[in-house]
């Protein structure tokens, strides 16, 4: 198989997307779009509308492109994928009804409930006087999440009634997320440590990629705000009864429930966990890669990336996971536990403008060393300016290191990091530090 593939989106997880689909022995051709100087290493960036999106069809009719994989969710959640489809054009990323776990929160939340999954218990209101009447009757901390998708910043751990009123009157009264912040959920806080666990499938097969973890906060020590995430690694080992508990209780009875209120689904739906003394228990569904802990999971690949997207696309996971069994390294319980290599660690760390995730100045020069193999620069706010490679955003690169175990891949990655440079570097120094 030979093809060619346009991957959608311009940050960080497309710039890995794009890296993996570059290392595959069937050498597709890649076009990334809008992409960003990663991705224009390794493949071609073109300038399209993603919001037109039959001009989006026409471009692949045009270009012949076998595989769209769709990178962000705003697209998803607005239809693109089910558009191209009706086109003909096989697409990695769910419809707008499966997007809908990503774009409606209350929408997940009964999807959760109906298929009997843990997740913290939780009421949605439209309104501050309700919301505010409900929040009186809550144990703090509390945690307040608009609805609707708002790029990672539409949720509060409030840990005083005072943060919790704040945020409610931001999103209902004030509208700082717009029509995303209309309805919100007022949710137990739950606690423990977080696991993302992103699932590929078609809607009647699927596989487990590596489990990864995420360093959601800016802070060392988990302080400060929440970010989009500031470093990631991959695998997280995990006990075997875990491992069974996430996919027997959580991932099966998801996938069975999307399909009894037949909602077609062929993409990556990433769960995120919260591992609690309880079980785990699911805080939230998105309906693509994670970003940054794509950078992670994809270069434990056994598997070609463009194969396992263009089998999910065309509903035949099944036949093409029978390739990749169960062995003895892999975790037991882990469905589709094969296409990962267990034997290795990836570790990422983000390298951030100073003054993230609130103001920040772009447009500082940016220095990056080679790729190694066992290190590399993952571009995600970056352009190329008048004077060369730019910083262009608030998360501005990942520095990834592969090792065999955590503290090789680590000093990898913080190696790749020190030598990487612009004006503002900021990062986190205890990425993957406490270990599993
Ligand atoms: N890293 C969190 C996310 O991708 O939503």
């Amino acid at each position: 198989m030979t093809g060619s593939v346009l991957v959608i989106g311009g940050g960080g997880r497309e710039h890995a997307i794009v890296r993996q689909l570059a290392s595959s022995p069937q050498r597709p051709v890649i076009f990334a779009a809008p992409g960003n100087p990663g991705t224009a290493q390794l493949a071609r960036n073109i300038a399209l509308d993603l919001a037109d999106a039959a001009g989006m069809v026409r471009f692949c009719q045009n270009e012949g492109i076998d595989l769209v994989i769709v990178g962000p969710e705003e697209p998803l959640i607005a239809g693109l994928a089910d558009h191209l489809r009706h086109g003909g054009i096989a697409v990695f990323g769910p419809g707008a009804l499966g997007a809908r776990l990503e774009g409606d929160k209350e929408f997940a939340k009964e999807v959760l409930r109906a298929a009997g999954v843990p997740t913290p218990h939780y009421q949605a209101f439209s309104t501050s006087e309700t919301a505010l009447d409900h929040l009186d009757t809550m144990d703090l901390p509390v945690v307040v999440k608009a609805c609707g998708a708002a790029q990672g910043k539409g949720v509060a751990v409030c840990a005083t009634r005072d943060e919790a009123e704040a945020f409610i009157r931001d999103c209902l009264d004030d509208q700082r997320f717009g029509a995303s912040g209309l309805r919100i959920l007022l949710e137990d806080c739950i606690f423990g440590p977080e696991l993302s666990v992103l699932i590929v499938t078609d809607g009647q097969d699927y596989c487990l990629l590596a489990p990864s973890r995420d360093h959601k906060r800016i802070g060392e020590g988990d302080t400060g705000p929440n970010t989009g995430g500031m470093g990631a690694f991959a695998p997280v080992k995990l006990p075997p009864e875990l491992c069974a508990q996430i996919d027997r209780r959580i991932v099966l009875p998801v996938l069975a429930e999307l399909q009894r209120r037949d909602i077609p689904y062929r993409g990556v739906l990433y769960a995120g966990l919260m591992l609690t003394a309880h079980g785990p228990q699911v805080l939230e569904f998105n309906c693509r890669f994670g970003d940054p802990e794509t950078q992670v999971v994809l270069p434990l690949l056994r598997a070609d990336l463009f194969e396992l997207c263009a089998a999910t696309a065309a509903g035949e996971l099944g036949n093409y996971l029978q390739q990749y069994p169960a062995g003895d390294d892999i975790p037991a319980g882990w469905t589709g536990g094969g296409v990962s290599d267990w034997g290795r660690r990836c570790v990422v760390v983000v390298g951030a403008s100073d003054g993230y995730p609130g103001g920040y100045a772009s447009g500082k020069a940016v220095e990056v060393p080679g790729d190694s193999g066992e290190s590399w620069v993952i571009h995600a706010g970056t352009r190329v300016g008048e004077g060369g490679l730019e910083t262009a955003g608030g998360r501005v690169l990942g520095a990834v290191g592969n090792g065999a175990d955590l503290d090789e891949a680590r000093a990898r990655a913080y190696a790749i990091l020190a030598a990487t440079h612009f004006e503002g570097l900021t990062y986190r120094r205890d990425i993957a530090a406490r270990g599993d």
